[in-house]
């Protein structure tokens, strides 16, 4: 079936079961444009809390799923590929935290939200690269247990100098392998670009950052400054949508590579199986579902950054 026939017999049929489409802004291109709402992690789950339909496929990774059905229990929520995984959310489990946490009993737990349900269960508060630093300033204690990105953890560090924090050392593939010297290479081919990019990177990278922000914030730093050049220090799907609203400027990936495998795993075909078998459905224990919950509500009670 060519791509305009089953993208038409996905919306058909998600239309007859009563499903709300949501795609992360790094899904592949086909699968963003049939979706009724694309994102960054703190808007779908939002967007997935809000809706009155009774189903969401999301289209995206399992820990986003996961904080679909956390937040919306009495939805049926399905993930296209149960194989999306995010191997940053694998690398803090909850016996890890729980070791961490009886060596600081005087913390509080920062859980950026690609982490596990049971994760988020033994966590404070939530964050998302949209709001860490809102998040950690509004916790009371002075000592912040940053889990799991080490990246955004030193990265909320230095915006609350004020907080005595504590890494835990998980990374993503995708964006900690972009280096200094790729992003200074760029910037000399590109000398009048603005290079915003991912919290999820390292330091030395946000060092040379015009701009440092969330997926959907960089749709919005694109669309507001005057600039037509801008580098981008994240995952490539969000070029779809950068250059599909701003068809008057120039992006360029500071590294070409950084493609992340799960996010692009999703294809129309998973989705369409998904929509007609009901599967896979993501739900959360209750027991643990109602711990995470507790950690998500604190964080959507923040402001933005
Ligand atoms: P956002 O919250 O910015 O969408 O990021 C999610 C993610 O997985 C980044 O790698
Ligand atoms: Fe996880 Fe990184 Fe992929 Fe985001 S880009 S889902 S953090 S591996």
């Amino acid at each position: 079936m060519d791509q305009k026939k089953l993208q038409q017999k996905i919306k058909q049929l998600a239309a007859e079961k009563d499903a709300l489409l949501i795609a992360h802004n790094y899904e592949r291109d086909e699968v963003q444009e049939i979706a009724d709402i694309t994102g960054d992690s703190l808007a779908l789950s939002i967007e997935a809390q809000k809706t009155d339909k009774k189903v969401i496929v999301f289209c995206g990774v399992h820990f986003m799923a996961e904080s679909a059905a956390i937040l919306s229990p009495e939805k049926t929520v399905l993930l296209p590929r149960a194989d999306a995984g995010c191997p940053m959310a694998d690398m803090v489990t909850a016996e890890g935290l729980k070791a961490l946490k009886k060596q600081h009993p005087d913390a509080t737990v920062v859980t950026y939200v690609n982490s596990s349900a049971a994760v988020k269960a033994e966590s404070d508060i939530c964050c998302t690269s949209s709001n860490a630093v809102s998040v950690a300033r509004s916790v009371a204690a002075k000592k912040l247990l940053l889990v799991p990105d080490r990246n955004l953890g030193r990265y909320i560090a230095k915006n609350v100098p004020e907080k005595d924090c504590i890494f835990w050392e998980g990374y993503c593939p995708t964006h900690d392998r972009l280096r200094v010297e790729e992003v200074e290479q760029v910037k000399a081919d590109h000398p009048e670009a603005l290079f915003m990019v991912h919290p999820e990177c390292q330091p030395e990278i946000l060092a040379l950052a015009d701009h440092i922000c969330s997926t959907s914030g960089m749709y919005e730093f694109a669309a507001e400054n005057p600039a037509k050049k801008f580098i981008v220090g994240t995952e490539n799907g969000i070029l779809w949508r950068l250059r599909k609203e701003n068809p008057d400027k120039q992006f360029i990936m500071a590294n070409r590579e950084m493609f992340c495998p799960t996010m692009k795993i999703t294809s129309l075909e998973d989705v369409l199986r998904c929509l007609e078998t009901m599967e896979t459905r993501i739900t959360v224990a209750e027991d643990i579902r109602v711990k995470a919950r507790l950690a998500l509500d604190k964080m959507l009670a923040v402001p933005r950054d």
